[in-house]
C-alpha cells in the first residue's frame, strides 16, 4: 500500500470512531513512524510503504481509535521551547502551564541566581523549561509517582540539565530538603467527582495522580501551599497552576500560609489560571 493508501485508510478508521482530527491524526502517527517530516508525505503520496511499517501503523490507529492521546503513540510533545518525552506515567503538558514560565522570566532578570523547587513535577516540564531559559538556576523537582520521577530524569538527560537538576520520589507532605527562592506547581486540582466529566481521552488515559484533586479539588493545593511556606525562603515566590473556579479559595489558604498575592493571571480560554505570590 502506498502513503496516500495507508493515510485514508487510517483517517477512515479514525472518523468513523468519531475522533477529532482523522487526517491530521493519522498524517501524524505516519509521519513519525516512517521518520519523515508532513512536506514528504504529502510530496510522495505513490510512495509505497514496508509491511513492517503497516503494521505498527495499524497498531497505532487501532490504540488512538479508542482515544488514546496522540502524545502518548509518539511518545513526545513540545512544551514552551522544547520537546519532552512523555508516557502513560506523566500528565501530557498544557500550554496553559506554560503561562507560569512566561512569569518566571517577566520576574527574574537572566543574571538571576535561583534555587527553584517544583512540587508535583510529572514530566519535569515546567522546571526544565525554566532552567533551560535560565543559566544561573538550580532545580529540585519532586512527585509522589516514581514513574513520573522516571521521566523526568530522562527529560533532564535530553536536555541537557541533568548538572543542574535534581528528582525525588517524595510525598510533598514528607519532603523537608532545602529551602528555595522560587517554588512553582501545578497540582492535580480536579475535584473527585468531576473526574468522569473530563474529556474521555484525559479520563481514560492520563494518569488519575496527577488530576484528583479530592472531594473538593483543594486536597494537594492545601498540602503544596502549606509545605511551601515552609521550604520557602522569606520574600520568595511561590508561583501555582489553578482551577478556573479555585481563584478566591486559594487566595484565602495563601494569606492564612502567610504569603502575599501579587497576581492572578488568565489562560488562552479567560479562565483564572495562575496565581502569584509572596513569602511575607
Ligand atoms: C497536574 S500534574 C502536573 C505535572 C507537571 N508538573 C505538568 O505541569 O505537566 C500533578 C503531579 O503531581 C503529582 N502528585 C500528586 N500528588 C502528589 C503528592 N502528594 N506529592 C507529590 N506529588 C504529587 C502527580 O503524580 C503529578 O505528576
Amino acid at each position: 500500500m502506498n502513503i496516500e493508501g495507508i493515510l485514508n485508510k487510517g483517517a477512515n478508521i479514525l472518523k468513523a470512531n468519531k475522533i477529532a482530527n482523522p487526517f491530521l491524526d493519522s498524517e501524524i502517527l505516519l509521519s513519525e513512524l516512517i521518520n519523515k517530516g508532513k512536506k514528504h508525505i504529502i510530496l510522495n503520496p505513490k510512495e509505497i510503504l514496508k509491511s513492517e511499517h503497516l503494521n505498527r501503523f495499524n497498531k497505532l490507529i487501532k490504540r488512538r481509535k479508542k482515544g488514546e492521546p496522540i502524545a502518548y503513540l509518539i511518545n513526545k510533545k513540545e512544551f514552551w521551547k522544547n520537546e519532552f518525552y512523555v508516557n502513560k506515567d506523566v500528565l501530557i503538558p498544557r500550554p496553559d502551564t506554560e503561562l507560569i514560565i512566561e512569569q518566571v522570566l517577566k520576574i527574574y532578570p537572566k543574571n538571576s541566581q535561583l534555587q527553584v523547587l517544583d512540587i508535583g513535577t510529572g514530566s519535569g516540564c515546567i522546571l526544565l523549561s525554566i532552567l533551560k531559559e535560565r543559566a544561573n538556576f538550580y532545580g529540585t523537582g519532586i512527585d509522589i509517582s516514581q514513574k513520573s520521577i522516571n521521566v523526568s530524569n530522562f527529560n533532564a538527560k535530553k536536555l541537557k540539565l541533568s548538572n543542574r537538576s535534581k528528582f525525588y520520589n517524595s510525598d510533598v507532605d514528607n519532603f523537608a530538603i532545602g529551602k528555595y527562592d522560587l517554588i512553582v506547581s501545578n497540582p492535580p486540582y480536579i475535584e473527585l467527582l468531576n473526574l468522569k466529566y473530563l474529556d474521555k481521552d484525559v479520563v481514560n488515559f492520563e494518569p488519575k495522580l496527577a488530576l484528583n484533586g479530592g472531594l473538593d479539588g483543594f486536597s494537594k493545593i492545601r498540602k503544596v501551599i502549606s509545605k511551601a511556606s515552609n521550604l520557602i525562603k522569606k520574600n520568595g515566590k511561590l508561583i501555582l497552576e489553578i482551577g478556573f473556579n479555585q481563584k478566591n479559595e486559594v487566595k484565602k489558604i495563601l494569606k492564612k500560609e502567610g504569603f502575599y498575592i501579587n497576581k492572578v493571571l488568565k489562560d488562552y480560554g479567560n479562565n483564572d489560571r495562575c496565581i502569584i505570590s509572596t513569602k511575607n
